[in-house]
């Protein structure tokens, strides 16, 4: 099944200034996508229509075979609960700690705070952070803070993940195990999706690359870049 299905999409923010045009894409049930596209190209604009975070677009969005046109207001926040985004800026509770920045988004789905706060304890360890519990985020270092990101996109188990650029503020090392992170949810069958503007990293983990450039989306299948790996995968 498609989660993602985008048809003959078109955004702009201004009259007759598209950011892209006629767009249509579909991401499978346990697909992993990067996107990419130079600064400007609407990548973080495009991740804004997928979880309904912007409404005004043409054309039909399709996520989890639900047209997003049709969808009540009120059904929005339960879209959102199945769909985790790590934001290019962090939005985290500068007053709360790690633990309870993680713990926030089961508390607001209704679980108590020792409930939520045992699942974002078990996360954090998964992710490393076991140390940090009690830190507030403006004591701990960038790829630290990029993991509580992280955490806080993952405790609900969502159905599809989107991360926006999440390897910016870390080192080569961190972006590795960002990614082995990231390849373990897949294998559990968390869709994906990755944009990003680091070759190496695409390199050391291919997959196919939805590429968004001068108002339009091609995709790059990681057999063109990396045919030789892939032959090897599949054998
Ligand atoms: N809320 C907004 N209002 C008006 N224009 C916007 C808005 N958000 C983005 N834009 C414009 O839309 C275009 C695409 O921006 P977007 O942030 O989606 O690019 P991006 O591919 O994510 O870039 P980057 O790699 O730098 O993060 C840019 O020209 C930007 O100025
Ligand atoms: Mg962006």
């Amino acid at each position: 099944m498609a989660v993602i299905a985008f048809e003959n999409v078109a955004l702009s923010y201004e009259k007759n200034q598209h950011v892209f045009r006629d767009v249509s894409f579909k991401v499978e049930a346990g697909a992993f996508f990067y996107l990419m596209g130079p600064s400007g190209s609407g990548k973080t604009s495009l991740i804004r229509l997928l979880y309904a975070g912007n409404l005004d677009y043409e054309g039909d969005i399709h996520i989890f075979g639900r047209s997003l046109q049709d969808m009540r207001p009120d059904e929005i926040p339960e879209l959102r609960q199945q769909i985790g985004v790590i934001f290019q800026d962090f939005y985290l509770l500068d007053h709360l700690n790690a633990l309870d920045n993680v713990a926030l988004p089961l508390r607001i789905q209704g679980q108590s705070w020792a409930a939520a706060r045992k699942s974002a304890a078990e996360v954090l360890e998964w992710i490393g952070l076991t140390e940090n519990l009690d830190a507030l985020p403006a004591t701990m270092s960038g790829g630290q803070r990029q993991r509580l990101v992280i955490a806080r996109g993952i405790i609900n188990r969502p159905r599809i993940l989107i991360a926006d650029e999440p390897t910016g503020n870390l080192d080569d090392e961190n972006a590795l195990k960002l990614l082995y992170l990231f390849e373990e949810l897949n294998r559990q069958g968390t869709t994906i999706l990755f944009a990003t503007h680091n070759r190496e990293l695409m390199r050391a983990f291919p997959h196919d690359i939805l590429f968004l450039k001068d108002g339009a989306l091609s995709i790059e299948s990681d057999t063109q870049l990396h045919p030789h790996i892939r032959s090897v995968r599949h054998g």
